[in-house]
């Protein structure tokens, strides 16, 4: 089996960050959310990945190169405009040639990974085997209704009066019958070649397609709020440790990584957190929830629940909580508020 990881998009909702980077490549426990996602497709002995990327390509080969780092062979597949899921199985057609394969979004987290649902569709080998979880409001989501034997009878995209409660996930397993359903089918209202519509016109034909309820933790990493609710789920189950330097002054409580580099200095650390390579935290309190880029400063601040990427610098704020803040940003206190901000920020300051 083959993998193809869609890592293009416009990422219009996790503004201003994908102005200047892949949202794939957003840090989620200091570990971008696209090698977790290679992870899990290693995980299910794949070795042989395509990762379609879009005009931040050069970004995103530049922290996976190869594949090799992550024990896979990658090929590169450009997307010069993101047309759609099914657009990017027409691109990959070459790549892929007659073999299954799983497709997994890359902003898609599914930390305790998917190694029995792969294992139901090697057994089986139904055309589509979807993968599926109950959700509280499904109007958000494509949404799977299934006949009593647990066959796909219909997807329906956003359902204003949904008839099943079964959201699709970010992962699917395809066997080469998708390619003649992502030729057959046309561009959706909103201009894209949907994948839905493809798997849909698969049942049409009469073909099997299956669906698989993941029950574990799922998150689509699309918006900031679900970045920082993500990374809070990840640090519970972080391996803590120090590699760095804390001197006598600091306190540790919990699970705490100080990685290569770092230095606390008369600063309390409460776990879940991790202090990233080459990060200074100083006269700081550093609350649940947090992780901490490489390269960064912390002076003087108190901070919970929140990311910050590499090269940023707190200095003198007290309070910031369920905070992302951008590499190389830097975030301090005045008598006043004055703000250099860049487009689609959102910022809230206390009343
Ligand atoms: P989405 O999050 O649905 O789309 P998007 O990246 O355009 O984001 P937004 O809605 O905030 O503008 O895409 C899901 C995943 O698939 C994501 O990793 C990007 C990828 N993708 C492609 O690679 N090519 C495409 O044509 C589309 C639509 C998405």
């Amino acid at each position: 089996m083959k993998a193809l990881v869609l890592s293009g998009g416009s990422g219009t909702r996790l503004r201003p960050f994908s102005y200047s980077m892949p949202k794939q490549l957003i840090p989620i426990a200091n570990k971008p959310v696209l090698e977790h996602v290679l992870d899990n497709v290693r995980a299910l002995g794949v070795t042989e990945a395509g990762i379609v990327v879009g005009d931040r390509g050069r970004q995103i080969a530049e922290v996976i190169g190869d594949g090799s780092r992550l024990g896979l062979r990658v090929t590169y597949i450009p997307q010069a405009e993101p047309l759609g899921l099914a657009h990017c199985v027409t691109l990959a057609r070459t790549f892929l040639g007659d073999e299954d394969f799983v497709m997994y979004l890359g902003d898609n987290m599914l930390p305790e990974g998917v190694a029995d649902i792969a294992q139901d569709f090697t057994a089986g080998r139904p055309a589509a085997q979807l993968v599926v979880q109950k959700v509280a409001d499904p109007r958000a989501f494509g949404v799977a209704e299934l006949d009593a034997a647990g066959q796909v009878e219909r997807l329906v995209e956003k359902p204003q009066q949904p008839r099943s409660d079964l959201a699709l996930l970010g992962v699917y397993f395809f066997t080469s019958a998708i390619h003649r359903a992502v030729a057959s089918i046309r561009p959706s209202a909103r201009g894209e070649l949907e994948i839905t519509d493809a798997i849909q016109w698969l049942v049409a034909q009469g073909a099997e397609v299956r669906a698989s309820e993941y029950s574990g933790y799922w998150r689509d990493t699309g918006r900031a709020e679900d970045v920082l609710e993500c990374n809070r789920r990840l640090l519970e189950s972080l391996r803590p440790g120090i590699v760095g330097e804390v001197d006598s002054r600091s306190e540790l409580d919990g699970q705490v990584l100080i990685e290569a580099g770092a230095r606390v200095v008369r600063s309390r650390v409460e776990g879940p957190a991790i202090v990233g390579v080459g990060s200074v935290v100083e006269d700081s309190h550093i609350g649940p929830g947090t992780s901490i880029g490489r390269d960064c400063v912390l002076r003087d601040t108190r901070l919970a629940d929140s990311i910050v990427l590499d090269g940023a610098s707190i200095v003198n704020v007290p309070g910031l909580y369920g905070s992302l803040i951008g590499r190389n940003a830097s975030v301090g206190t005045s008598a006043r508020h004055r703000l250099v901000v860049g487009d689609h920020t959102r910022i809230e300051v206390a009343a």
